[in-house]
Formats: structure tokens, C-alpha cells, sequence
């Protein structure tokens, strides 16, 4: 089995460059005792340079909330995905459900994660359905989801990951999230779509990633019998206490 992935998408949770860089210090020598796992951070984008420099070496990727679905221009506000490059990030989260919230559609999803992708950064496509329904209809929607932002990109199956991330259990604690039984099921169908849409090769490849109030009491259970490669964290990737007990779980 490949070390799982662990991306901590800090949002708007670290706002000191201080506290960003001791965090770093503190995950590189915990990944030194414990190479179990490989992780990957989302900061702000003001801080992706100089803690792309202070995770030099260590394995650890630097990467972006989100990228511009514009490539360039007159565009006040927005991050290009050639400038979060050049900047150092090498990853880049396209489609998260807060974005889609403020108003991004899945053609902006498509838009941002070919910009992602032409400039070098992994795109980490994150779907998720609103809520469940009873008929079953969410797997549909995570379908369209998924078809219509890898419109046009079959080239990218090799950098490409998935975060599956039900938008009724971000933010809540550990007791509100998935099943492992329901993720299972949902790894399986996602892994099927991207076979159609990217060949059954490729889609062996792609990374599956479970985001939705992961902390370290449900940790092990959702890796092991979830089926997934690893997690996006949110609320508890900003402490590092908290994001360390996860890292610690996924060694068990
Ligand atoms: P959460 O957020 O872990 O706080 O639920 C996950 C995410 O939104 O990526």
C-alpha cells in the first residue's frame, strides 16, 4: 500500500507567517521519526513562498487553496495559476465546496483545474454532494460533478487527485462525519467514473482522497475501512497538535 496522503487545508485558519513556519518546523520533525505518511499543506497563498522554502527537502508540498479559472489579465483579487507556481506551490484545490458556495461553478472548477494542470500543479479536484438523498441521487450529482470538471483533460490523469468531501460534514467534529461503510461505496463508484472518463489505467492511479471533520479519533477506522488514499483535513490540520494525532493514526 502507498503512504497515505494527507493535505491540510489551513483556509483562513493561520493568519501569522510565525505560527505558519513553527508549524512546519514541528511536522518536519515529526515526519523525521515518522515517514509513514506523506503530506501535503494548502496555506494562504501569501505564505506559500516561504514555506515552500522551509519545507525544502523534507517532502512536504506546498500548494494553493484555489486557483484563478482565468489565466491572466485584468482580474483584481484573483491568484493565476502561473503566478501560484513561480511562487513555489505545487499543488493546487480546485472545486472545493466553500469556493462553489461563494458562487464558483463547475465550469470555473473545469477552468481552474486545466489552469492548474498546464502549469505544472497537481489539481485536487474536491466533489461533494449538498446532502443524501434516500433515492440515492447524490451519486448522480457527484458524476456530473466529476465529468464536467475533467471535461477535456484526460492528459492529466497522472498528477490528478480526488477529495471527496460531502459538504453536510465539513466542519463538524469527528462523531458527524461518513460511515467507512458509506465511504467505501462512494470510493468505488468515483474510482468507476473516473475509469470511464480517464481509462481504467489511469484511474487505478489516481489518489482518493475522504475530506469532511476528519480528526484523530475517526482517523484509522475511515482509512482502513474506507477505502480511501488519505484525507483533505480542514479544521484540525491547523493545530498542530490536532493534525499530529492524525498523522499518528494513520500509522496504526
Ligand atoms: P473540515 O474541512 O476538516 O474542517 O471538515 C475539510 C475541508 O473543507 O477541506
Amino acid at each position: 500500500m502507498r503512504k497515505p496522503l494527507l493535505i491540510a487545508n489551513w483556509k483562513m485558519y493561520i493568519d501569522s507567517p510565525q505560527e505558519a513556519k513553527s508549524f512546519v518546523a514541528s511536522l518536519k520533525r515529526t515526519l523525521k521519526k515518522n515517514s509513514g505518511v506523506e503530506v501535503w499543506i494548502a496555506p494562504p497563498a501569501v505564505f506559500v513562498s516561504e514555506l515552500g522554502k522551509a519545507a525544502k527537502g523534507s517532502g512536504i508540498k506546498v500548494g494553493v487553496q484555489t486557483v484563478s479559472a482565468y489565466e491572466e489579465g485584468a482580474r483584481t483579487g484573483e491568484l493565476a495559476a502561473a503566478a501560484a507556481r513561480a511562487a513555489g506551490a505545487q499543488f493546487a484545490i480546485v472545486g472545493h465546496s466553500e469556493r462553489r458556495a461563494m458562487g464558483e461553478g463547475s465550469e470555473q472548477a473545469q477552468k481552474s483545474l486545466a489552469n492548474a494542470a498546464r502549469t505544472g500543479l497537481a489539481p485536487v479536484l474536491c466533489v461533494g454532494e449538498r446532502a443524501r438523498e434516500d433515492d440515492g441521487s447524490h451519486f448522480a450529482f457527484i458524476e456530473e460533478q466529476l465529468r464536467s470538471a475533467l471535461k477535456g483533460a484526460q492528459s492529466l490523469a497522472s498528477r490528478l487527485v480526488v477529495a471527496y468531501e460531502p459538504v453536510w460534514a465539513i466542519g463538524k467534529t469527528a462523531q458527524d462525519a461518513l460511515t467507512p461503510q458509506e465511504l467505501e461505496e462512494m470510493v468505488i463508484f468515483i474510482r468507476k467514473v473516473l475509469a470511464e472518463i480517464l481509462g481504467r489505467k489511469d484511474a487505478l492511479k489516481i489518489k482518493i482522497l475522504y475530506g469532511g471533520s476528519v480528526e484523530g479519533a475517526n482517523t484509522a477506522r475511515l482509512l482502513h475501512e474506507g477505502g480511501v488514499s488519505g484525507f483533505l483535513v480542514g479544521h484540525a490540520s491547523a493545530k498542530f497538535d490536532e493534525f499530529k494525532e492524525i498523522i499518528d493514526a494513520c500509522q496504526v
